[in-house]
């Protein structure tokens, strides 16, 4: 289902500024090397992530879900001097590349890549996270949040891919649906009656939680 007509993400990606030379590269490799190139950010969500990392200013930003690295940059580009992004992904293939992107970036002294499954990872890392950003494995989106929340001061902030699921999301009550719909409900339900939070969920690319802890 295409969540926004075509044209209209055409004239969005024709108005809003352009990915650096870097992000294209990556953008252009991912699609031609990589498995799901669909994973990927992209563009405009790219823009908006960095546009909504400079307005929060993070000391601390978690990511989970590294893939090529492409939201790693978009993220660490509104890091707060002296700050630092932790992300995280399973696939050790995609370190390699991804340090040598990450130096290419200017911020591989800033973004330090975690290999491993993030459910063990996150609980070992003792850090004040003011930005998370959640977009690893869908049926664990729930226990991520759940993670992270515990830890999280007022005022930070947490991110969440994928939400609106191609659509998938509005599958009728007792209809058949596949594990990651079921989580993805699921996680929206849970976040949408959690009192602790505020949230917003935007209808960008394929639905973006924002999530502020009160
Ligand atoms: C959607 S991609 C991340 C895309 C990236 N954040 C971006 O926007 O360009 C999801 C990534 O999560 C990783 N992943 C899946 N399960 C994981 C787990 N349990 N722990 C850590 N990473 C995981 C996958 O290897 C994949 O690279």
């Amino acid at each position: 289902m295409d969540i926004i007509h075509p044209d209209i993400e055409k004239y969005i990606d024709h108005h809003t500024t352009g990915e650096s030379d870097l992000l294209q590269k990556i953008n252009r490799e991912t699609h031609l090397y990589e498995l799901m190139p669909r994973m990927l950010s992209g563009h405009v969500q790219g823009r908006f992530l960095s546009m909504i990392s400079k307005m929060i200013s993070p000391k601390c930003i978690l990511e989970i879900g590294t893939y090529t690295g492409y939201s790693a940059i978009c993220l660490a580009e509104g890091l707060h001097e002296g700050g630092e992004l932790h992300t995280i992904d399973i696939n050790e293939e995609l370190i390699e590349k991804n340090k040598s992107r990450f130096h290419e970036s200017g911020f591989g002294n800033k973004i330090i890549q975690h290999v491993g499954n993030a459910l063990e990872i996150i609980p070992g890392l003792d850090k004040d996270f003011d930005l998370v950003f959640i977009d690893a494995d869908k049926e664990n989106y729930l226990n991520y949040y759940q993670m992270v929340m515990e830890n999280l001061k007022p005022n930070s902030y947490v991110l969440a891919d994928n939400v609106l699921w191609s659509g998938k999301i509005l599958a009728e009550n007792g209809s058949k649906i596949d594990k990651d719909t079921k989580a993805i409900i699921e996680f929206n339900n849970y976040v949408q009656q959690d009192s602790r939070v505020e949230n917003v969920l935007v209808s960008i690319r394929d639905g973006l939680f924002l999530i502020r802890k009160k």
